[in-house]
């Protein structure tokens, strides 16, 4: 289990989020990190309202090297979805945001092997109707590694491939008055060490020596995958 893994309920620092459901003993808590507005790539906020439906949009939260999912899917989510980490720890995992319910980020890490989009490309990435292919189900996160699949409107439950456990979920607020997003945390089994350690070289080239487990925090700019990466691997 990794160390920011999970806080279990014993841990008395542990912080409460609105509207997340009191956890039993075993459950896998919300994990804070610092509430980051999302903007666009001008360092304006951006508007709930401008997320194209189906489009892949990545950031990185809640560590300046860990890229994440933002994904409008177009209407509502499921609702408290039971879940469970790798190690067998219970979470529920809250559901979209925004008007429609229908907003959604999650880790961009595979809980397989850890594959992830880089500038260079991505082997993992959303499929809707209109990307998917006779391996990848539409409307699912694909990784073309080792075909771990990921549903997106169930908290990223696992339906097909190795990986042992739902990508961890990043936790977002919409406030109505402005249509704006803002990060708050994660939720669901972290693979931020195994992440770092495993690519301490690349995550040092890619963005300067430790700045890749630098946290976030103000504000994070979102990008769509077709631009923040050369070559997206459809499978
Ligand atoms: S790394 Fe994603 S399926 Fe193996």
């Amino acid at each position: 289990m990794e160390r920011r893994d999970f806080i279990r309920v014993c841990a008395a620092s542990a912080i409460a989020f609105h509207g997340a459901p009191v956890p039993a003993a075993s459950d896998v808590r919300p994990r804070g990190y610092a509430r980051t507005l999302l903007t666009d790539d001008g360092g304006r906020p951006l508007r709930a309202s401008q997320l194209s439906v189906g489009e892949n949009y990545v950031f990185h939260y809640p560590f300046e090297g860990t890229p994440c999912f933002l994904l409008n899917l177009g209407k509502p989510t499921g609702r408290n979805v039971p879940l469970k980490t790798g190690t067998g720890a219970d979470y529920q995992w809250p559901g979209g945001v925004g008007p429609r319910q229908a907003i959604v980020a999650y880790s961009a890490i595979c809980s397989h092997q850890l594959t992830y989009p880089t500038r260079q490309i991505s082997f993992i990435s959303y499929r809707d109707q209109s990307t998917a292919s006779r391996i990848s189900k539409p409307n699912m996160i694909h990784c073309c590694s080792e075909h771990s699949e990921f549903d997106p409107a169930a908290g990223a439950r696992v339906l097909g491939g190795p990986a042992p456990q739902p990508l961890c979920a990043i936790l977002l607020e919409h406030e109505a008055a402005n249509d704006t997003l803002h990060a708050t945390g994660t939720l669901g089994g972290e693979m931020f060490d195994s992440f770092f350690s495993k690519y301490e070289i690349r995550l040092a080239m890619e963005h300067g020596s430790s700045r890749a487990q630098q946290r976030v925090s103000g504000k994070t700019a979102v990008s769509p995958l077709k631009q923040f990466c050369k070559q997206q691997v459809r499978c």
